[in-house]
């Protein structure tokens, strides 16, 4: 089968394109064949290997060469043990490897929304959870409350603005000009070009911010906190070459440390509880993924470099 590895950390530069064996089902996993997959920033610090990002996945070298993580396609065999597929089911998950023709998968396999594209539906995993969990479990987000999301157009800010809105929050994005449209077609009751105005010296006062771009310094996001109000770190620049994204989270973590305000940093987890949530969500129209593009799979690189860029509109697609 065709997919993509690295045998190296670096840029895009470092992805291949080769052959690799199929694989063959275990007892209790499925074989899928993908048709499509999603870039995400687990990937790009998976290729670069931030150090942090060493200590698991081998220290000079990556330790597993495959690469991609979220999946939609359809059930080309099942193992003994597995009742719940059958051939010709189609499906969405997440399961490392996934920048491939297949994947083999045990946990992190739903059916597939018949509404919705294979593209669609890849697009969804990784930024979905994330988006709804930031939400549901750090951010309490309760319908009524003003909230605002500061990076809100791209994978995970685009469906953070619907999932606030399904949840009946009153929501604020935050993005540059060109994704005006993308906010506002994701449900945003207000958007504020970050470009024209800064809204930390704005009047409105939130009750859940969530930091998805990580662009101000807890003394700027604070102003407009409410001041029983929950401060969600999603994300952060790339910039930072050993910690990455962590540097925002520990400058938040010191700077709120005798706040009244809580600021809680998390790391999304894959669930079939949550999985569920989200394929709900699609059937009923309350997630459309937003795609700003789709690459064949031997052009990963190319897709790859553009969500280096930091810029993505809504999710960046590949397909098989
Ligand atoms: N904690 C977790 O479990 C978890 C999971 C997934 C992702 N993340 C993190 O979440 C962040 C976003 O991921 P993503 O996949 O959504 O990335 P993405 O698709 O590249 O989106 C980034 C967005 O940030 C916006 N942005 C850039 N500069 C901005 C600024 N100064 N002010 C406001 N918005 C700005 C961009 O909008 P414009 O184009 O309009 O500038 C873009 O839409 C990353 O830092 C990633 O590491 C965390």
């Amino acid at each position: 089968m065709k997919a993509i590895v690295h045998q190296t950390y670096g840029l895009p530069e470092v992805l291949e394109f080769v052959e690799l064996e199929k694989p063959t089902p275990k007892d209790n996993e499925v074989l899928i064949k993908i048709r499509a997959s999603s870039i995400n920033a687990a990937e790009w610090y998976g290729m670069v290997g931030l150090p942090i990002a060493r200590l698991g996945g081998g220290l000079f070298r990556p330790k597993d060469i495959r690469i991609g993580t979220d999946y939609s396609g359809v059930v080309e065999a099942v193992g003994k043990g597995r009742a719940d597929f059958k051939v010709g089911d189609e499906v969405f998950g997440a399961k490392h490897g996934a920048y491939a023709e297949y994947v083999c998968v045990e946990k992190i396999v739903i059916p597939k929304p018949q509404n919705v594209s294979f593209e669609a539906a890849a697009s969804v995993p990784i930024a979905g959870l994330t988006a709804l969990q930031g939400l549901r479990d750090f951010g309490k987000v309760q319908a009524g409350q003003k909230i605002l999301i500061n990076g809100a157009s791209g994978g995970v800010g685009h469906f953070a603005v619907q999932i606030a809105k399904a949840f009946g929050a009153e929501v604020t994005a935050v993005c540059s000009a060109r994704n005006v449209e993308i906010a506002r077609a994701s449900g945003a009751d207000d958007v504020i070009d970050y470009r024209k105005e800064n809204f930390t010296l704005g009047n409105q006062k939130y009750d859940l911010v969530l930091d998805v771009a990580g662009t101000h310094s807890w003394q700027e996001y604070r102003r407009v906190l409410n001041p029983e109000a929950r401060f969600v770190i999603i994300g952060a620049p790339k910039g930072n070459r050993l910690i990455g994204p962590l540097a925002h989270v520990i400058k938040i973590k010191l700077g709120s440390w005798r706040a009244s305000q809580k600021a809680t940093f998390f790391v999304a987890q894959f669930n079939i509880d949550d999985m569920n949530v989200l394929k709900e969500f699609l059937e009923t129209g309350k997630l459309k993924p937003f795609i700003e593009k789709t690459y064949p799979l031997g052009e990963t690189a190319e897709a790859m470099r553009r969500f280096g860029q930091g810029h993505a509109q809504g999710k960046i697609v590949l397909t098989m």
